[in-house]
């Protein structure tokens, strides 16, 4: 259904896409990840030329659309887009935004229109809202409303630029649920989107882009759970870890907590090990903080706790930088040869909750890795 081949695409000096060769099936569902500025967005805006392309060939339905013949119009009526900030007309109501195109571009007779509409509408539960304007509407209904009109049009393909990522994270939910139906309903989809585990549910193909193009492709599972080249890795483990430093005495630990919380929940995992892994590093941050404090040391100490998705479990890192200390021996590693420490009892729980626990002193930073 969409042939691309040897896409290249500059703007001025900088080349932003070198190469990119993709062939999309109808029915897919293609979900499109991979850091800010890889040149997501821009690949979508050239498969529907909204951006018009320095270099190869994009077929769609082998009609390919950059050939003078080809009527681009046409080409796009088979493609719905929707926006991160959705792009309705302020000045119409969600009825008048939903039939614009319908009775303009389709020639649909107002009437036919108006019950295709209403019938979009009881879809996504906005019915009552046919005839509010689109500022008197939440993000998330702004954003449902953009896709119905987007599927109005009955396109071949959808294309969504980051759907949710303009949301307050409340409405994110109702967003996707619209976006799970269309995938089932089997529309060809490309969506270019941040939420991981969204992606990993609903597409049937993953595509990492970096590097001037599609670095990595495969099913969800290939790409997140066993990534095969240097920067999908580190991408999808960077997504995995939750970073926190503390620098200061009176740092705020709730806080901490609730973050980790956060992160917790995204990749469900389950309360005991998010029990364990919070009442570790509270004991750690305790017992490294009273260190700092009894040699009168400002603490700066960095916290990363990595997921691993496929032992399903949690490794703490925490790099203190400051006076060496190492609660899991008796003695204290102290350059000033100042006494020793005994285990005290929050020690003696993080033993309790850890299945290892390596201790390194490394360019006068003192390296923990625990884990749960
Ligand atoms: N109209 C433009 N003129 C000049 N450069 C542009 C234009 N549009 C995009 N770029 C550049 O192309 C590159 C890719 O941009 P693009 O918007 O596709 O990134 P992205 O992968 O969608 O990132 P994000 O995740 O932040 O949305 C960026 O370096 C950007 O600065
Ligand atoms: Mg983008």
């Amino acid at each position: 259904m969409i042939k691309v081949r040897n896409l290249s695409k500059r703007f001025g000096d900088s080349e932003v896409l070198r190469d990119v060769n993709i062939d999309i099936n109808k029915g897919e569902c293609i979900a499109i990840i991979g850091p800010s500025g890889a040149g997501k967005s821009v690949f979508l805006y050239c498969l529907n030329a909204l951006q018009p392309h320095n270099g190869g060939n994009i077929l769609i339905n082998g009609t390919d659309i950059a050939d003078k013949k080809t009527d681009i119009n046409k080409v796009r009526e088979k493609m719905g887009m929707v926006y991160q900030n959705f792009n309705l007309f302020s000045h119409l109501n969600v009825l008048e935004n939903i039939i614009l195109a319908l009775v303009n571009v389709k020639k649909m007779p107002r009437a036919a229109a108006i019950e295709k509409a209403d019938k979009l509408l009881e879809m996504v539960s906005l019915i009552d809202k046919r005839e509010s304007y689109p500022d008197e509407l939440s993000g998330g209904q702004k954003q449902r409303i953009a896709i119905v009109r987007a599927i109005a049009m009955d396109p071949e393909i959808v294309l969504l630029d980051e759907p949710t990522s303009a949301l307050d994270p409340t409405m994110v939910g109702e967003v996707l649920a619209v976006i799970r139906d269309l995938a089932k309903q089997g529309f060809t989809m490309i969506i270019v989107t941040h939420e991981m585990n969204f992606a990993r549910e609903i597409a049937h193909r993953v595509l990492f882009m970096d590097e001037q193009g599609i670095y990595e492709s495969g099913t969800p599972d290939e790409i997140f759970a066993s990534p095969k080249k240097p920067r999908t890795i580190a991408f999808i483990k960077k997504l995995k870890t939750f970073n926190y430093n503390v620098k200061s005495f009176n740092f705020d630990l709730i806080a901490m907590c609730a973050r980790l919380e956060l992160f917790c929940d995204k990749y469900n995992i389950e309360r005991k090990t998010v029990n364990d892994t919070n009442l570790a590093l509270e004991e750690m941050i305790t017992y490294i903080l009273h260190h700092c404090y009894k040699r009168l040391q400002t603490p700066n100490i960095d916290i990363i706790v990595e997921y691993g998705d496929i032992d399903k479990k949690i490794a703490i890192e925490i790099v203190h930088n400051g006076k060496p200390v190492n609660p899991f021996e008796n003695i204290v590693f102290m350059a000033d040869g100042e006494g020793s420490d005994t285990e005290d009892l929050g020690i003696f729980m993080v033993k309790k909750v850890a299945s290892d626990i390596n201790y390194k002193n490394e360019d006068g930073l003192s390296k923990f890795r625990i884990k749960i």
